[in-house]
């Protein structure tokens, strides 16, 4: 870590934490701008953001209960100030989401004010905090695999496939926690009764071997390769396209600047989730190169 320097503008850094110097201002910043939230509340979005994954963290312990009442807060103190500043856009619509939802009558009518709250929230926590994740995961699954790492290098063009077998192979979101069959579903010779709560373990379906030749192998050349890094079904995730653009150019951009670097510690420390994946800080220093 002594290593920090300041960087001039041609070597840049020779110790990098890829969350915060990196993974964590695109997505944040590109969602916050879609959705017209001024970016120097960024900071007090991120805390809010993390109490609220922290409260639907599913592990036994560490304080449930305050977790619980903490994330709720967390949600209605986020809610209301996405409601504030569409609210703001009623009279002084900007072209931005919040404009456009609270101008929107829709078929069903104008969202009520907690509809609009509610869908800005969800918008920008499921906007940025899963890129992250799939950015880092990026980067620390291609330092970990020079071939990987060389071959797309060589092989820009590669990159989109890269970004599928990543949500295969790392998914951001682990499980989805709460879903409930309308009616009984046969899976593989098991009846799962209408009614029972579920939960659905994506990442275990995504290393199926038998949907998937070597399944617990990161092969960015990969075919034929349906993942559920988004979901499926009528849920499938809203803003896919945008996490894969968004995933294929930073890894992209990176690359070529990570060149010479290794992980300072393999693993790093994680963001305590069942549900979603990803690490707290990646820490990434030179070793070579320019
Ligand atoms: C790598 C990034 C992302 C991952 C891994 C991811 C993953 C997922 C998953 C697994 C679901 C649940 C699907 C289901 O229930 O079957 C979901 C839903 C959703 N995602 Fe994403 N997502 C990402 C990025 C985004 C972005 C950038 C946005 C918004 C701009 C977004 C908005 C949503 C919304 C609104 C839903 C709810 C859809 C519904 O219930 O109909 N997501 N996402």
């Amino acid at each position: 870590m002594s290593r920090q320097t300041a960087g001039s503008s041609s070597s840049g850094k020779d110790v990098i934490d890829v969350v915060e110097d990196f993974a964590y201002p695109l997505p944040v910043t590109v969602i916050c701008r879609l959705l017209g939230v001024p970016h120097a509340d960024v900071p007090e979005i991120r805390g809010w953001t993390d109490e609220i994954i922290a409260s639907v963290d599913l592990t036994p312990g560490s304080d449930e209960e305050g977790r619980r009442a903490t994330g709720l807060e967390a949600r209605q103190a986020m809610g209301a100030y996405l409601g504030d500043l569409a609210d703001k856009r009623r009279d002084d619509p900007a072209d931005d989401m919040l404009s456009a939802l609270v101008h929107d009558s829709g078929p069903d009518g104008p969202l009520t004010k907690t509809e609009l709250m509610a869908t800005a929230t969800l918008l920008l926590i499921a906007g940025h905090e899963t890129t992250v994740n799939l950015i880092t995961n990026g980067v620390l699954t291609l330092l970990r695999r020079p071939a990987a790492f060389r071959q797309l290098r060589e092989h820009p063009e590669l990159m989109p496939g890269a970004v599928e077998e990543l949500l295969r192979y790392e998914p951001p979101v682990h499980l989805l926690p709460q879903r409930t069959p309308l009616a009984d579903v046969e899976v593989s010779d098991v009846t799962i009764p209408r009614g029972v709560p579920l939960i659905l373990v994506l990442a275990s379906g995504n290393r199926d071997p038998r949907r998937f030749d070597h399944p617990d192998r990161f092969d960015p050349a990969r075919q034929d390769n349906q993942h559920f890094g988004f979901g499926s079904g009528v849920h499938n995730c809203f803003g896919a396209p945008l996490a894969r653009l968004e995933a294929q150019l930073a890894l992209r951009a990176a690359l070529p600047r990570i060149e010479g670097f290794q992980l300072t510690e393999d693993p790093p420390p994680y963001r305590r989730s069942p549900i979603l994946r990803g690490p707290r800080h990646l820490r990434i220093e030179r070793v070579s190169g320019p």
